[in-house]
């Protein structure tokens, strides 16, 4: 940040990437915020000394701009009405299952959409505030996706990008959308809207074309105003050095020991690692694990199920009877099929530390990852960052983003149970020499492609769109 506590560098994200908290002795203190979005920008900020604005989750208080942990953080306040109607409503309600193949039923309501109108402003206008003359401004996600436009008008001398971070529908369902003209447009307010996959760009340039009428020639879009739009894919990624590194500590290495003695040493152990959300096929995996188990293909004396569920959007419809659901089946599954001091699945609700992931990342010999549908799931990259021993099994939703990448994984398509089981009877039976073929090819893709790769191959991007205003821009190469 410069003197004058502007920033030539902004993030802009619904959550600052840490949480208020009540600490045990009724002080205020700070958390960090769950998911893969924060994990992924935390070292975007900390490398560009930038500022990051953001709702900083469970408070009712109007905070001022501080700095925790080394990094400038603005918050923007929430009324309670807007939690409910902008986040739990619109962004989660509406937006979150429309994108994610409608995987439970979006909700429409017009009050929801005027709170996510509101809500949009007023992170344009702080942001309009905090960014320097001619300063980057990276707008992130479903939340935001009226920002970009709103803070052009506001500041017409900033450089905007905007990432999404989660996938963009087909046209079939984006239509769905009463207010999908608006939501185009305001994407076009950024000069790159950058996507996971290539299939959600395309979506998004055809959907511009059909429904606001703009020429389009493969990623650009070219504006009435002479502006040029690019959209395209910018697989996101990790810090992978750094998940190394943890896993490699003493620490860590310790702790992993003492988790499997823990479980009492069991000669296999899986591993689920999600935010408890109906998205993540959490119920499927675990359901396809213990029926390996009442079929006597696997044993309780020897193999267990580790699910770690990240509590989220606790107060949202959806989520409450995900977490009945998936509460049900742990209780019922380790009823009939564990035994003492043996349960078939050991089920943690609550987040943990990057030290205590690492230490489950390089205890557990199988990760299971299986959305019904996932932007990329940065969880699959984690564990094989932290696996420099070339040894454990990833079992992944080709419905992931993360799928298009990491071709030497376990691929299945979690609506199928029985396919599901057959892939971790693979994994589980597989040899050394398999497992460490495959795990070198996935370690090179995530090392070469980590975070910091990601970050600037879009902040390139944007300048070069920015800086050929008024020029005629070309197609990226291979678009
Ligand atoms: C996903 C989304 C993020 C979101 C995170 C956690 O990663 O892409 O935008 O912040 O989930 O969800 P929450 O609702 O707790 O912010």
């Amino acid at each position: 940040m410069t003197a004058s506590g502007k920033a030539d560098l902004v993030i802009v994200a619904n959550r600052l990437p840490v949480d208020r908290v009540d600490n045990p002795d009724g002080t205020p203190g700070w958390r960090r915020s769950p998911g893969g979005l924060v994990s992924a920008l935390e070292p975007v900020l900390r490398a560009n000394d930038g500022a990051w604005i953001g709702w900083p989750g469970g408070t009712e208080d109007d905070l001022e701009p501080f700095v925790e942990d080394g990094m400038s953080l603005v918050p923007v306040h929430l009324t309670a009405q807007e939690i409910e109607e902008f986040y739990e409503g619109f962004s989660n309600g509406t937006l979150w299952p429309l994108y994610h193949d409608v995987v439970a039923k979006p909700e429409f309501h017009r009050e929801w959409w005027d709170a996510y109108v509101t809500v949009n402003e007023r992170f344009a206008a702080k942001a309009a505030e905090v960014a320097a003359k001619d300063a980057t401004v990276w707008v992130h996600d479903y939340q935001l996706q009226l920002v970009p436009q709103l803070l052009r008008e506001l500041r017409p001398d900033l450089r905007i990008g905007f990432y999404l971070h989660i996938p963009f529908p087909p046209g079939e369902l984006f239509q769905q959308l009463p207010w999908r003209r608006q939501i185009l447009e305001g994407l076009l307010g950024a000069d790159v809207v950058g996507f996971q996959l290539a299939g959600g760009a395309q979506n998004f340039i055809r959907l511009v074309r059909q429904r606001v009428g703009h020429k389009t020639h493969r990623d650009l879009v070219y504006l009435p105003d002479e502006r040029t739009v690019r959209a395209a894919a910018y697989p996101i990624s990790i810090d992978a050095s750094g998940f190394e590194e943890l896993a490699r500590s003493k620490a860590v290495g310790e702790r992993a020991a003492e988790i499997r003695r823990a479980l009492g040493n069991p000669s296999k152990l899986f591993l689920g690692v999600d935010r408890l959300d109906y998205t993540k096929g959490i119920l499927a995996r675990l359901r396809a694990y213990s029926e390996l188990i009442a079929d006597g293909e696997l044993d309780v004396e020897d193999a267990v199920f580790v699910q770690v569920a990240t509590p989220s959007r606790e107060r949202v419809e959806q989520y409450i009877v995900i977490r009945e659901e998936i509460e049900q089946l742990v209780g019922r599954v380790n009823g009939d099929l564990g035994r003492i001091g043996r349960p078939a699945i050991s089920y943690l609700h609550s987040s943990y530390p990057r030290e205590e992931m690492a230490a489950l990342y390089r205890a557990a010999d199988i990760m299971v990852v299986t959305p019904y549908r996932d932007g990329m799931n940065l969880v699959a990259k984690e564990y094989i960052a932290c696996r420099y021993d070339g040894d454990g099994a990833l079992v992944l939703s080709e419905f992931a983003g993360a799928a298009n990448e990491l071709r030497q994984a376990w691929l299945v398509n979690p609506y199928d149970i029985n396919g599901m089981k057959q892939a971790l009877l693979d994994a589980n039976r597989s040899t050394v020499k398999e497992r460490t073929k495959r795990m070198k090819a996935m370690r090179k893709t995530v090392v070469e492609n980590d975070v910091k790769a990601w970050a600037d191959s879009f902040l390139q991007e944007l300048s070069r769109v920015r800086e050929s205003h008024g020029k005629p821009l070309r197609p990226a190469r291979g678009s």
